[in-house]
């Protein structure tokens, strides 16, 4: 329900984490301070404090909590407290902190803690505790005193994580609860103490029970208030009721649209026979919020809850940021505006200006940005007669959070081979980390010295953009052929980033391509001797990954022995006889063979061919011979172009005269000349 109160509980310990590129000053050792040597805050450097009115603030500059976590403590003249977020809410303080580690700190000048001299000089004392990351602690004791006396009869303070009411009309004869002021620190200052508390004791008894109204009743002890985490207290003129947003006692009302919390009790004070009641009631804004691109628009009732009668005037109305008023010149030049519109008073803010800042989030591993701004409203009403009321609303504005999707821009100029691409814009609070390659994750550094080139732009207004080169021929980049000339070239990429100081992770994957018309075709060539077709390829771009065919056959293992297939990085060569069974016989003459070889190199994937080549050659041959002792041999080959043939069922002339030796391709005759009825002359089909 309070999302927007969430932020301040989740900086309550604030890890700061060393970010290199900010720049900072190191408070040197000299200048630290353990706790024994403790000693009054002076303007040392890191440490802000100001009285602003019914309020205190402490601002501790990020570089004296430089990597370190801060803690910080409220200090009466007894006591020492952890600012723990119960304690806060209770006894009237608030931290929060911007995502560099810039702390501030408000303290009401009411709360518990405080020394008060008759309602109009507080003394305000704290530690600050800067914890490094080995346990040891830096102490700084922060002390101020705040002179504030224009209480007016109401005065309600919302603050970041509380409600606080105040009112005067204190019965007289009511005693303060509250511990003086320590007067100039004077030693011997326990006798004061001792005055002090026996004083607050007896005081404490004046309040009879507590009645709070949500809306139904519910009457409490005091103790038993206390003992819920209620302040209930008087000083020397006020009664003062402190109550955190999530307290049992509180409740919502929407007014004019605007979510209000509500504390309302009525506190009985009883003094022998006579009971006083007194009323306090706190209406603080939970929402009331309307955002646009380029507008914040804060909704306030004009009319609200803590207002009691038709006549009321308001008397003042001012705006605020950070905890301090701000003057017309300056809303001016901001472009804010605080003006009244039928039932409410309505705030403008730019969206994005420089008294807020933006900060990055990730959702679902999506990047998102919010703009964050802490405003102050400030008014003053009367009710009728002559009551006012003072309300301060100090006011934190989270914007929800939008969609801050980086946009990845694809440089690559395929001339320079090279993937060159930009991604962001991502605020300065985003560290790159890691990219994952198809390989692997690698970090940035290990990239880096990889010979990926990683550049970070910045803009001047702290955003940056991370630009990443790399080659088309580094193992990262997955090639693959899509055609027989074109290659595409594919680069997937998850970049890994983290969001300082909360170290929240997230990553974007994307991936770039390139088609390149880049292929180089294989080449063939080839020659012949008397014996051998001699053929050498020449590998293009793609490498080996090819398959060759001899006439229509592959080329299997046994045949590259058989060929002497040899190769290299670059080269295959290969030795094919003229009567090998991939060569094609196209003539046949008295002595010689005309022979050809086909050479088709294909993708072994798609098929498709990357080159063929041709080579015919006269071999010599001799296909008929005549022997001393009469008998003559001949020699039939299958030639290509007679495709019916089957050198098997070849005869003579004589039907009985077969071939000695034949297959598919040739047929071997043996015979006397004086046999078979002819000479020299041959079917052929
Ligand atoms: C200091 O604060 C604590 C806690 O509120 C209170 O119990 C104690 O009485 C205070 N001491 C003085 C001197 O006010
Ligand atoms: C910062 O400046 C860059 C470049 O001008 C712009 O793209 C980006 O949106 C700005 N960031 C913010 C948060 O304004
Ligand atoms: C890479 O970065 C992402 C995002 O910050 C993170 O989640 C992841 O663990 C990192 N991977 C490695 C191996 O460091
Ligand atoms: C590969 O072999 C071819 C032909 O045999 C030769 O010209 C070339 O120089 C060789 N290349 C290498 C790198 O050995
Ligand atoms: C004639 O001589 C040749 C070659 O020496 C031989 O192959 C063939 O068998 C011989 N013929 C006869 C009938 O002896």
């Amino acid at each position: 329900m309070m999302t927007w109160l969430l932020g301040i509980w989740i900086s309550w310990l604030i890890l700061l984490v060393a970010s290199a590129q900010k720049p900072f000053d190191v408070v040197p050792a000299s200048q630290k301070l353990n706790v024994a040597a403790s000693q009054s805050f002076n303007q040392r450097s890191g440490l802000k404090t100001e009285c602003l009115g019914s309020f205190f603030k402490l601002s501790v500059d990020k570089s004296l909590a430089f990597g370190s976590r801060l803690e910080f403590d409220a200090i009466n003249g007894s006591q020492i407290e952890a600012l723990t977020p119960r304690f806060a809410d209770k006894c009237g303080f608030s931290v929060a902190s911007d995502p560099w580690g810039n702390t501030n700190v408000y303290a009401s000048l009411l709360n518990c803690f405080a020394g008060n001299m008759d309602d109009a000089v507080f003394d305000i004392d704290m530690r600050v505790r800067v914890l490094g990351a080995k346990g040891e602690q830096d102490v700084f004791e922060v002390e101020k005193t705040c002179n504030y006396d224009q209480w007016a009869p109401r005065e309600i303070l919302c603050n970041r994580n509380y409600m606080e009411v105040s009112v005067n009309r204190l019965p007289g004869d009511i005693t303060a609860l509250h511990r003086p002021p320590k007067l100039g620190r004077s030693k011997g200052s326990d006798d004061q103490l001792t005055s002090t508390v026996s004083e607050a004791i007896t005081s404490r008894f004046n309040i009879w029970r507590i009645m709070f109204f949500t809306p139904q009743q519910k009457a409490m002890l005091l103790v038993d208030a206390l003992k819920a985490g209620y302040s209930i207290t008087t000083t020397k003129s006020r009664l003062v009721l402190r109550s955190g947003y999530d307290m049992p006692e509180t409740y919502v009302e929407t007014v004019n649209g605007v979510p209000m919390k509500i504390i309302s009790a009525t506190t009985y004070f009883k003094k022998q026979w006579s009971v006083t009641m007194l009323d306090t009631v706190a209406a603080c804004p939970t929402g009331g919020l309307v955002y646009t691109d380029e507008m914040i628009t804060w909704n306030f009732p004009r009319i609200n809850p803590l207002m009691d009668s038709s006549d009321t005037k308001i008397l003042g109305m001012f705006m605020g940021i950070d905890g301090k008023q701000i003057d017309t010149a300056y809303m001016a030049a901001r472009g804010y505006s605080l003006t009244m519109e039928d039932a409410l008073i309505v705030m403008k803010l730019p969206m994005g200006g420089p008294d807020g800042y933006y900060k990055s989030h990730a959702v679902n591993n999506q990047y998102h940005i919010s703009y964050n701004i802490e405003v102050m409203l400030d008014l003053l009403w009367s009710d009728g007669g002559t009551d006012t009321t003072k309300y301060k609303v100090i006011f934190p504005i989270k914007t929800p959070l939008v969609s801050g999707l980086p946009q990845l821009v694809d440089n690559t100029d395929s001339q320079l081979k090279m993937f060159d691409v930009l991604l962001g814009p991502f605020l300065y609070d985003v560290e790159f980390v890691n990219i994952t390659f198809s390989t692997g994750v690698l970090t940035v550094a290990e990239a880096t010295a990889r010979g990926v080139i990683i550049e970070e732009h910045r803009f001047p207004n702290g955003s940056k953009t991370i630009r990443l080169q790399v080659p088309f021929s580094d193992l990262f980049v997955i090639k693959s052929q899509v055609d027989l000339i074109m290659t595409v070239y594919t680069l997937p990429l998850v970049f890994g980033f983290m969001i300082l100081p909360e170290n929240t992770p997230f990553s974007y994957s994307t991936s770039v391509e390139v088609t390149l018309h880049d292929v180089v075709l294989p080449t063939i060539s080839g020659k012949c001797d008397t014996e051998k077709f001699y053929i050498q390829i020449l590998f293009g771009s793609v490498g080996k990954s090819f398959s060759v065919l001899l006439g229509k056959q592959d080329l299997t293992p046994e045949r590259k022995v058989e060929y002497e297939v040899k190769e290299n990085g670059t080269h295959m060569s290969l030795a094919v006889p003229f009567l090998a069974s991939d060569v094609a016989f196209e003539l046949m003459y008295p002595s010689s063979l005309k022979a050809r070889l086909d050479v088709l190199v294909q993708e072994p994937a798609n098929k498709w061919n990357l080159g063929d080549f041709s080579l015919s050659c006269n071999f010599p041959m001799t296909m008929t011979e005549c022997y001393s002792n009469g008998s003559m041999s001949a020699l039939a080959v299958k030639v290509e172009s007679v495709t019916q043939l089957s050198p098997r069922q070849l005869t003579l002339r004589d039907p009985s005269c077969k071939p000695k030796f034949s297959n598919d391709r040739f047929a071997y005759f043996t015979f006397n000349a004086n046999n078979c009825g002819t000479s020299r002359t041959f079917m052929m089909g």
